[in-house]
């Protein structure tokens, strides 16, 4: 009996791992509940682009930078400027904990992008998102995806 009982739970602990990827249409949803549609005239695809580049959608990523600070989250949110992470020097501009850019409601992250692409750069701020996603046919990336 122990056999098949400890496999269920090992194959549970990897779901969990896993559910830090939010699927891309859900995604869409959250985004669009946060009126990010059109936000500084960026569409939902946009925002999709931008996270998949940044996270492939994993909502836990972090990825430590040689400078020290780190990026937290869907979108990669660096420490150095937007969030505390109680580690490196930052400003804080989003007066936010970095944990809570990785939190699966992705309230915080939504929030701070919002400021984010609201500097001047827009969202060319991302370089992966300008050298990925920008001037390109993104519409693809809501195929499927119902909103209401
Ligand atoms: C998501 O990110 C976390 C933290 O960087 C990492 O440990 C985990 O392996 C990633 N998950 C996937 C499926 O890539």
């Amino acid at each position: 009996m122990a056999g098949p009982l400890l496999l269920s739970w090992a194959s549970c602990l990897l779901v969990v791992n896993q559910a830090f990827i939010i699927h891309r249409c859900d995604l869409a949803k959250v985004l669009h509940e946060q009126e990010l549609e059109g936000f500084e005239g960026y569409s939902l695809s946009d925002w999709l682009c931008l996270a998949f580049v940044e996270s492939k959608f994993n909502t836990s990523k972090v990825n430590e930078n040689a400078d020290g600070s780190s990026d937290y989250g869907i979108f990669q949110i660096n420490s150095h400027f937007w969030c505390n992470d109680y580690h490196s020097h930052t400003e804080n501009f989003c007066h936010e904990d970095c944990q809570d850019m990785l939190s699966p409601n992705l309230l915080s992250s939504i929030s701070c992008a919002k400021k984010i692409v609201s500097g001047s750069r827009g969202m060319k701020y991302w370089v992966e998102w300008r050298l990925h996603c920008a001037g390109r046919p993104l519409s693809y990336w809501m195929t499927g995806c119902r909103l209401g």
